[in-house]
């Protein structure tokens, strides 16, 4: 079937839209909320291995990378197994070390990117249980992993990777909390909690969305500098990686994600009235912190472009422009606070006349080295 664009000017415009939809794709036949039930073949086949991980490495390239950092968070918060997070690039190229009851986790939305597939082919020479999570139904990666689960997000086509990404996290998502209630890492209050927030993903985001028009007068202000920082912390730290990652693939513009709390150690040299920053101040874990970090990129002079929840006050006094967005549980926070920084590095490149859809110099799918 022709993938079209309908309605939208690009089909990265178009799957940013998409995202409400593609959640529920993802955990279609998998949540059961009724019975607070989460299935997943390749976990429940493998349970006693995923029992008994000692540590889980996931390896991945770009976007993947990201959400992968998303993943060692809820893995290590709900399932309490130690994550690391390594680039396939680095990977491959060392002698990594996989101990018994090493499970490796390999993301990739394509399924083919060569640097993932050598990574899967070395942790599986040294023995590691490999699961796999893809979005290419029949890839490379998806035929040669031990187990796994296909995000089902849909064909991808716009370079600059969106709805793939937050399918992923919520793979991860429903991985974290299935592993955790095997391991009992996790009470069931919290579990059934945590199942009925994810149920409320994609109203969530389809109010998000809604929030394009505010998001396009900021771009208007915006668009012709040259620098953006993008500041985040805990499980949004990721996110601002990839809302910076977002804005250079198909802006051009320099950008760099940075967690809030390091700001201090470099960025702030950067900070004068032409450098915009994004922060993502949403409520819980860290708002007291990083209303410190507003204050002090204010006291530089340096423009604010505040996510906050709907109702925030602190945050929204302080910061030059507010998206307000609703709230959610802090494991599940990423995947409302990246739609704004998604249709931001959108607005931006298409005022800039970039071709959003093919930036320059980029694949969608990077299958030599
Ligand atoms: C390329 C794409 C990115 C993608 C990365 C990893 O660089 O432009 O959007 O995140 O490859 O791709 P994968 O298919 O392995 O997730």
């Amino acid at each position: 079937k022709e993938i079209e664009k309908g309605e939208y000017k690009h089909f990265m415009l178009k799957e940013i839209y998409e995202q409400p939809k593609t959640i529920l794709d993802t955990l279609r036949g998998r949540l059961l909320i009724s019975d607070g039930l989460i299935c997943i073949d390749g976990i429940e086949s493998n349970k006693e291995i995923f029992i008994n991980a000692k540590c889980i490495t996931i390896v991945a390239c770009g976007t993947s990378w990201h959400s992968s950092l998303i993943g060692e968070y809820l893995l290590e918060e709900l399932a309490r197994i130690p994550v690391k997070v390594e680039y396939a690039s680095e990977f491959r190229y060392r002698n990594p070390i996989i101990e018994e009851q090493n499970i490796v986790i390999v993301i990739s939305q394509s399924g083919e990117t060569a640097d993932t597939i050598a990574a899967l082919k070395l942790a599986k020479k040294k023995g590691a249980f490999v699961f796999g999570i893809c979005n290419v139904a029949g890839s490379y990666i998806a035929r040669n992993v031990d187990a796994g689960a296909y995000t089902h997000a849909g064909p991808e086509i716009g370079v600059a990777s969106t709805k793939s990404f937050t399918s992923q996290i919520t793979v991860l998502f429903l991985l974290a909390l299935k592993i955790g209630k095997y391991r009992s890492t996790i009470t069931n209050i919290r579990y059934e909690f945590l199942c009925k927030e994810l149920i409320s993903v994609p109203e969530k985001m389809n109010f998000t969305l809604k929030i394009d028009n505010n998001i396009q007068k900021i771009s208007k202000l915006y668009h012709h500098v040259n620098n953006f920082l993008y500041l985040g912390r805990g499980i949004n730290f990721p996110v601002s990686l990839e809302g910076a990652l977002k804005l250079k693939e198909i802006s051009y513009i320099h950008a760099e994600g940075y967690p809030a709390g390091e700001m201090k150690h470099g960025p702030i040299a950067l900070i004068d009235e032409n450098m915009p920053v994004v922060v993502i101040a949403t409520k819980k874990g860290y708002y007291e912190k990083i209303i410190g970090n507003i204050q002090e990129i204010k006291a530089r002079k340096g423009k604010i472009i505040a996510i906050v929840n709907e109702g925030d006050i602190q945050a929204s006094k302080l910061a030059d422009h507010i998206i307000e967005i609703p709230i959610i549980s802090e494991e599940l926070s990423p995947l409302i606070t990246i739609i704004p920084l998604q249709l931001l590095a959108y607005q931006i490149a298409y005022l800039r006349g970039k071709n959003v859809d093919r930036p320059r110099n980029l694949a969608k799918s990077v299958t030599v080295e």
